[in-house]
């Protein structure tokens, strides 16, 4: 596979869309005493690893004095060990650590996706001739588990603007239906069951997603095809898969081998699943609970205790407008 070549996020990019509460942490590291020398030395030495990663890559790397700047303590990325390992991909099972253990079945190259729908001409193109078509950049943002878990994650893909303006849509085109591929003999469960072939699974594969098409357009909504400066493993959804961050993270579909442009909203799959508990926008909102469970804080995975969830996850600024008139108790 060639290798990604992409604009690393720059810092008044990366103040843009990381949520004050990491810079709020990042102060009170300051004042706790930068001349730590412990914190200090762990700080470099988390940086030396990230900067190490970024070898192999051919992009505008941040320097040292940015990502002290701007990413020290807190606002590093979760580790990239647990981003890789405690995953959601139910086609390999329900355990967090199926997709790690199983995904090794997942073929990624050739890829294709097929554009479907109401677009000028329907087309299929492979994810990498589709790359070299994009702009690749880097973006760190905040990830939202609906199950109350977050994470904060280094993503490497492009703007799904940038997608929408090449597809062509027609002026028809109100939603965006993303879908993951179907294939039982690489993804045991869309097998049923035991991945038999017999009995139901309890979700409706292929999985599928959607966004409206203002939602789609937003510049924070991307499609990613990698992660820590690298490509996305297939536990976490490669080659290509949905990044929205300011919705619960059931909304970034991953392995995406066809995207619809549709007149109608679509019902995705967790929503055909329990529509009581998900809904087509999930919104991250920490006044609007699940029906199991308080939606007001998390658990950051890496870390001890919890934080308290921001509204549209730290987002609300460039997105609420979005919203503007609807009921958020709707928008779940
Ligand atoms: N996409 C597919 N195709 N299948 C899935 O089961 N799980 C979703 C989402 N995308 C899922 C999926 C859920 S519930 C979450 S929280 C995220 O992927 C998890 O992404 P991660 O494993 O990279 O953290």
């Amino acid at each position: 596979m060639k290798e990604l070549k992409y604009q690393a996020v720059t810092p008044k990019e990366y103040q843009k869309v990381t949520p004050e509460i990491f810079f709020k942490q990042r102060r009170r590291f300051l004042k706790l005493g930068a001349g730590s020398l412990v914190a200090a030395l762990s700080v470099e030495s988390l940086l030396a690893d990230i900067v190490n990663k970024t070898d192999k890559l051919h992009y505008r790397p941040m320097s040292d004095k940015e990502m002290l700047k701007i990413n020290r303590n807190v606002i590093f990325p979760t580790p990239e060990e647990l981003a890789t390992s405690y995953n959601n991909f139910y086609e390999f099972g329900y355990s967090k650590s199926d997709p790690k253990n199983k995904a090794g079945s997942l073929k990624t190259s050739p890829w294709s996706i097929s554009i479907e729908g109401e677009v000028q001409k329907p087309f299929v193109i492979d994810v990498e001739e589709l790359i070299t078509k994009m702009t690749l950049v880097e973006r760190i943002y905040r990830f939202r588990c609906v199950e109350a878990w977050s994470m904060v994650i280094p993503w490497i893909g492009f703007e799904l603007r940038e997608f929408i303006n090449f597809a062509k849509p027609t002026k028809e085109a109100k939603y965006i239906r993303f879908t993951t591929l179907y294939d039982p003999k690489q993804f045991p469960m869309q097998g049923g069951f035991l991945g038999l072939g017999m009995g139901s699974s309890f979700l409706d594969f292929p999985y599928k997603e959607g966004l409206r098409i203002d939602e789609a357009r937003n510049p924070l909504s991307m499609l990613a095809v990698g992660m820590y400066k690298k490509r996305l493993l297939p536990q976490n959804g490669a080659p290509i898969r949905l990044v929205v961050p300011w919705k619960y993270g059931y909304k970034m579909i991953k392995s995406i081998n066809k995207i619809e442009f549709l007149k109608k909203q679509p019902v995705s799959t967790w929503e055909a699943e329990n529509s009581r508990e998900y809904g087509f926008y999930g919104n991250v909102d920490p006044e609007v609970s699940h029906p199991r469970w308080s939606q007001s804080s998390e658990r950051v995975i890496g870390q001890r205790g919890r934080v308290p969830t921001l509204y549209l996850n730290g987002y609300a600024k460039e997105v609420e407008h979005l919203y503007a008139g609807l009921d958020r108790k709707k928008l779940y």
